[in-house]
């Protein structure tokens, strides 16, 4: 392993671990994972998030279990647009698929030799009657005997649970108020459980890449506006869509954020957690991405990205000090929470100009358009200011502004105040733009 893509790694991974300590996320898993030989690594991942404070309900399915053995009993279930029909007879295989299918789950979750890479983690798992349910009833005259809905979430009994470090394991079974059993989605568990207990997260693991892009490459950050068009497309297979219509619904309902990751990658659940740009889809309510006015709590996110800059010659030097008395003047590119973007704009009324200084991108996030989108922030709030013109000092990025409609200027065409301060030996351009 490389020792300093290591240490980058675990320092990126810093901000998320301090961040989800004491959250609560939603895993819906379906039972492929325990014939391909996935749940093992699904297990230790989960293993390790309960280990960092995150509290975790695993939502379960048994698709896979229940077909194999329905084939086997040569038993035939009818469907309908609405779901299966669970007549008495297929109910008795459902009991015996979910029954195992949860013992394996707990067998794989409790396991941790010293070699393994569980090894410690002493999962304390539970599982209830978290699901009060109600019959999905007689729809366009076929009746669906035992097949279900959530009707209530015992989200109190799950919450102590949460709370006493246990990791709760839901089955899609539920109880109806007079004692008889439905069979559920276990998706339509995994959401009604997140909306009742409002969980931060709710995580899909999916056969499959989350919402592809165009160009084969997986669309990470959707907004549910965005999500909602993109629904629209076909190229989406009835997987995807229907994921991502729960995926909005359940954004809607007050849960954070879904996210839709495909469990055959190794380590999938880490990636999309612990790293900038996830490995998967996830869809929030607000932008992922976006500019907004600094406040006090960026000034480490801003440091961050101008100090090596400073350190290069590249900017002008300035102390913490300073950048909290300008913090009004500032702006940011947060993406999640990270700053990766940032720039001010310093107001000289009298002449109607406005300096636009440390304007700077965070390296990983370069050639995409955020100082562009910076600039015209600026510009727009220059114009709401009254000013008429924007002005930089630059020694190495002139060619950047020229490009995007700056022109040369001499020092005496920038006010008289920041005349006084320009540093002769930084031989800085400068270079200014009409509005
Ligand atoms: C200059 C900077 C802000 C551009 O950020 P960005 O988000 O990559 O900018 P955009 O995506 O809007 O533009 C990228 C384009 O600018 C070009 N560019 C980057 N730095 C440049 C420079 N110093 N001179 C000329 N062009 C430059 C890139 O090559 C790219 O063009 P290309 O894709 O055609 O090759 C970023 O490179 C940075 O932070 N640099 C260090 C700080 C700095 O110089 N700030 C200016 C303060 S005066």
């Amino acid at each position: 392993m490389d020792p300093e893509q290591f240490i980058r790694g675990f320092r990126e991974s810093s901000p998320y671990i301090h961040r989800f300590r004491g959250q609560t996320f939603v895993i819906s898993l379906e039972d492929e994972s325990l014939s391909d030989g996935t749940l093992s690594s699904i297990a230790s991942d989960v293993a390790l998030l309960r280990s960092l404070g995150i509290g975790i309900i695993l939502v379960f399915g048994a698709f896979s279990r229940i077909k194999y053995l329905l084939e086997k009993n040569r038993l035939h279930v009818e469907t309908t647009p609405s779901g299966q029909v669970t007549t008495e007879n297929i109910l008795g295989v459902i009991r015996e698929a979910v029954g195992s299918v949860r013992f394996e789950i707990e067998s794989a979750l409790s396991s941790g030799g010293d070699n393994s890479s569980m090894s410690g983690a002493q999962l304390k798992v539970v599982s209830g009657n978290y699901v009060i349910a109600r019959p999905m009833g007689v729809i366009n005259g076929v009746d669906h005997y035992f097949t279900g809905k959530p009707r209530h979430i015992r989200a109190d009994f799950i919450k102590s649970h949460i709370a006493s470090g246990e990791v709760v394991l839901i089955s899609p079974l539920g109880v109806s108020l007079s004692g008889e059993l439905f069979f559920l989605d276990s998706r339509d568990v995994a959401q009604a459980v997140a909306e009742e207990i409002r969980a931060q997260k709710l995580l899909f693991l999916l056969n499959e890449e989350g919402i592809p892009e165009r160009k084969g490459q997986s669309t990470r950050e959707l907004t549910s506006k965005e999500a909602k068009a993109l629904l629209l497309r076909e190229t989406l297979s009835p997987n995807q869509k229907d994921h991502l219509g729960r995926a909005i619904d359940t954004v809607s309902a007050g849960v954070d954020r879904v996210h839709l990751v495909n469990r055959l990658q190794d380590g999938a659940l880490l990636l999309e957690l612990f790293t900038r740009d996830g490995c998967g889809t996830l869809i929030s309510a607000d932008p992922f991405e976006s500019i907004m006015q600094a406040t006090l709590e960026d000034i480490p996110g801003i440091l961050e990205i101008i100090r090596p800059l400073e350190a290069s010659g590249i900017l002008k030097g300035r102390n913490r000090e300073t950048i909290e008395t300008d913090i009004s003047l500032f702006s940011v590119t947060r993406r999640d929470r990270n700053i990766i973007g940032c720039g001010a704009l310093y107001p000289f009324f009298d002449q109607k100009m406005g300096e636009l200084a440390c304007l700077a991108v965070h390296p990983d996030y370069r050639r995409c358009g955020r100082a562009g989108n910076l600039l015209s922030w600026f510009e727009k709030k220059a114009r709401e200011n009254g000013l008429e013109s924007i002005f930089v000092l630059s020694t190495q990025t002139g060619h950047w502004f020229s490009e995007r409609g700056f022109s040369p200027c001499r020092l005496e065409d920038i006010p008289p105040s920041r005349r006084a301060s320009y540093n002769h030996q930084r031989k800085s351009l400068i270079l200014k733009k009409n509005l």
